[in-house]
C-alpha cells in the first residue's frame, strides 16, 4: 500500500467533504486489510505500522470539524510515516512514539513473569530478569552501541545485547559462572553481527582499557549493574566477590571500587543503571539501595529516575509464607516484595 502518496493527494484536497470522503475510502481500504500491520512503501524501502493505530489517527482526520484542523491531523500523519525523529541516546522514533506501548515510562516496574524467549534461561540464583535490560537498552542505546556489565553473572545482559543489535562486555568474577554464560549467551541468534565479550575477573582491578584497545573501542554508551546485594546470596567464596563484605561499610568500599575502575569508561551525556535491593540485619532494615545510590552521586553522576520493581519472593520463603507473615506481624516489619533500579546521566 502506498499511503504516504494517497495522503499527500487527499492533502491536496481544498475543501473539508473532499478531504473527508477520500480519508473514509483508506479506513475503508486498511479495515479490509486482513493484516495487524500494515506495509508501505517510502522511497523504495518498506516500513511499517500498526493497523490499529493508523485506524484511529485516520478516524481522527475524519472527526475533526474544521480545515485547519483536518489539515494538521493529515500533515502529522503523514510526518510519522515519512520522518524519522531520533534523539541521541536510543533508536526511538518519536514521530511514532505511540507505538512503543511496551515501552515503561512509569517509576514503577511490575512484572508477573519473567521473559523466556530466546536463550534465557533462569536458572542462575540472584539473576535478573531479561526485561530490565531489555527496557533499559532500548531507552538508553543505539543499535551497535556498546554496553558494559561489570556484575555478569549468568549473562542476561549480553543476550539482550545480541537479541537488540547491541555489543557487550561483561565481567564476571566467578571463572565457572563466566564460562557458563558464554556457553548460554553463544546460543543466541547473532542477527546483527554484534560483538559479544566475557571477561573473567574482578571488576575493580581488570583492565578494561587494554581489553577496549583490542576490540577498537574508546568508550562504552551505557553501564549496567547489577551487584550482589551484600550477603543475601553468596555467590562465592572468592574476598574479592562483593557478597563477601564484611560489614556495610566494607561492601560500599568495593562497590566505590569497581565504580572508580569503571565510571571513566563511560562516555559523557550517557546513562548507567544500577539494579540492587535493601537487606535486614540484626532486626534492622539496611538501606542499601540508597548508601549505593549515594556512592553513585558522589561519583559525579546526576540521579535522574528511581525504580521500583517488584520481585517474587525466593521459593524458601514461598514455602513458609505462612510464617513469613507471623513474624512479619509479630516483629514489626514489612517482607521485601520490592528492588530498585537506579538511573544515573554521566
Ligand atoms: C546479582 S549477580 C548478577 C546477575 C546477573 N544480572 C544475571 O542476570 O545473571 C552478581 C554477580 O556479581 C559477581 N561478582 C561479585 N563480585 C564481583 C567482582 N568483584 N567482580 C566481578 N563480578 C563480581 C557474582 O559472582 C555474581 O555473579
Amino acid at each position: 500500500m502506498d499511503i504516504i502518496s494517497i495522503l499527500d493527494k487527499i492533502f491536496i484536497g481544498q475543501d473539508l467533504r473532499s478531504i473527508k470522503k477520500s480519508t473514509l475510502e483508506i479506513i475503508k481500504e486498511v479495515d479490509n486489510n486482513p493484516n495487524k500491520i500494515i506495509n508501505y512503501n517510502l522511497n523504495g524501502n518498506n516500513k511499517s505500522i500498526k493497523k490499529e493505530l493508523l485506524d484511529k489517527e485516520l478516524k481522527q482526520i475524519l472527526a475533526t470539524r474544521t480545515i485547519e484542523r483536518t489539515k494538521y491531523y493529515l500533515n502529522r500523519l503523514i510526518k510519522s510515516l515519512s520522518v524519522q525523529k531520533e534523539g541521541k541516546i536510543n533508536d526511538l522514533n518519536l514521530n511514532r512514539w505511540k507505538e512503543y506501548d511496551d515501552i515503561i515510562t512509569d517509576s514503577l516496574w511490575l512484572f508477573d513473569k519473567r521473559d523466556t524467549f530466546g536463550v534465557h534461561k533462569a536458572g542462575y540464583w540472584g539473576n535478573f530478569i531479561p526485561q530490565i535490560p531489555n527496557q533499559l537498552l532500548r531507552r538508553y542505546t543505539k543499535k551497535g552501541e556498546w554496553v558494559l556489565d561489570p556484575f555478569l553473572g549468568s549473562g542476561t545482559t549480553l543476550i539482550e545485547c545480541k537479541r537488540l543489535g547491541r555489543n557487550g562486555v561483561g565481567v564476571e568474577l566467578n571463572k565457572q559462572v563466566a564460562i557458563s554464560a558464554k556457553t548460554n549467551a553463544s546460543k543466541e541468534k547473532n542477527q546483527f553481527k554484534v560483538i559479544t565479550k566475557i571477561l573473567p575477573g574482578n571488576s575493580s582491578t581488570i583492565d578494561l582499557k587494554t581489553e577496549m584497545k583490542k576490540l577498537h573501542l574508546n568508550a562504552f554508551q551505557f553501564i549496567i549493574m547489577h551487584p550482589p546485594y551484600w550477603d543475601i546470596i553468596k555467590f562465592s567464596n572468592k574476598k574479592d566477590d562483593l557478597s563477601n563484605a564484611k560489614s556495610t561499610l566494607d561492601f560500599l568500599g568495593m562497590f566505590r571500587q569497581v565504580l572508580e575502575n569503571v565510571y571513566p569508561l563511560l562516555d559523557k551525556g550517557r546513562y548507567c543503571a544500577v539494579v540492587i535491593g535493601d537487606k535486614y540485619s540484626a532486626g534492622e532494615w539496611i538501606p542499601l539501595g540508597f548508601y549505593v545510590m549515594q556512592e553513585m552521586i558522589n561519583k559525579g553522576f546526576k540521579l535522574k529516575s528511581t525504580i521500583i520493581k517488584n520481585f517474587d519472593q525466593t521459593t524458601a520463603k514461598r514455602n513458609q509464607k505462612e510464617l513469613w507473615r507471623y513474624r512479619a506481624l509479630a516483629g514489626g516489619f514489612y517482607i521485601f516484595k520490592h528492588e530498585y533500579i537506579f538511573l544515573f546521566k554521566k
